[in-house]
């Protein structure tokens, strides 16, 4: 299994902080954005990394990674997504990279406290399809939120105005090899891109979709007071250790 972290876009939500840098290598507490996915892709035993960076300051990614033996990866490769055409927009960039291999998926601006490998150790014991994180949160509407019945999902809606759950799918993705094929279908959504709930929501019409509830806590450090918010988490679970 390979991993693809997606830490391109202009991230206009965080400017002037984004005008000259790119997002995901701003602080969070005491380490560049980037350093969280990797170390959770690193953790669960995935070493093979492609990371889709874009907009500002793509080349700073190669002087603060290089080769990714600090991190003890096998292998790390880097690609270059142009605009703002979105997140499945991004990963149709790693089609080449995966050849056919099944994926994990994280958002290069998402943070977590815990470990993600049983959540990896479960999808590798599906057949096939896709697995999603979900967490509970207290403002649903700024993500893409499932509509559960009993334990399966039924459909994901992108920042719905009257969320179905009180649940955030959250910016990490297992995908068989397939979701490739799902990207190249897609059209863009109202805000002009190609969404990866929309990924998702051909998965689930598949019939090929399944979940967990990620333990401990995430956030998302897109906006000012997410970004904040994670520096806390972090310094808080430091002092803890
Ligand atoms: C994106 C996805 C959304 C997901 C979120 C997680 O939102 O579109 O479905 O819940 O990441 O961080 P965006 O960051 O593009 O607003």
């Amino acid at each position: 299994m390979k991993g693809i972290i997606l830490a391109g876009g202009l991230g206009s939500r965080l400017r002037p902080l984004t005008k000259v840098t790119n997002k995901h290598l701003l602080p969070i507490y005491d380490k560049p954005m980037i350093y969280y996915p990797l170390e959770t892709l690193c953790q669960a035993g995935i070493d093979e990394i492609m990371i889709v960076t874009g907009g500002n300051s793509a080349g700073d990614f190669l002087r603060l990674l290089g080769n990714g033996r600090e991190f003890g990866l096998h292998d790390i490769y880097y690609t270059y997504q142009e605009g703002e055409g979105g997140i499945a927009d991004a990963l149709k960039l790693c089609e080449h990279f995966a050849e056919g291999d099944s994926v994990c998926v994280i958002l290069g601006d998402n943070i977590i406290e815990d470990d993600i490998t049983p959540y990896v150790e479960k999808f590798k014991a599906q057949a096939s399809g896709a697995r999603l994180l979900l967490k509970e949160v207290e403002d649903p509407e700024r993500f893409g939120v499932p509509e559960l019945d009993g334990d399966r999902i039924v459909r994901i809606d992108e920042k719905p105005d009257h969320p179905k759950s009180k649940y955030a799918v959250t910016g990490i993705y297992m995908y068989d090899g397939r979701v490739f094929d799902y990207c190249r279908d897609l059209k863009p959504s109202k805000r002009g891109e190609l969404e990866i709930t929309d990924v998702n929501n051909a998965y689930i019409a598949a019939g090929d979709l399944r979940y967990d509830v990620l333990s401990g806590w995430w956030t998302d450090a897109g906006q000012f007071e997410s970004l904040f918010h994670a520096s806390q988490l972090v310094a808080a679970q430091r002092a803890q250790h």
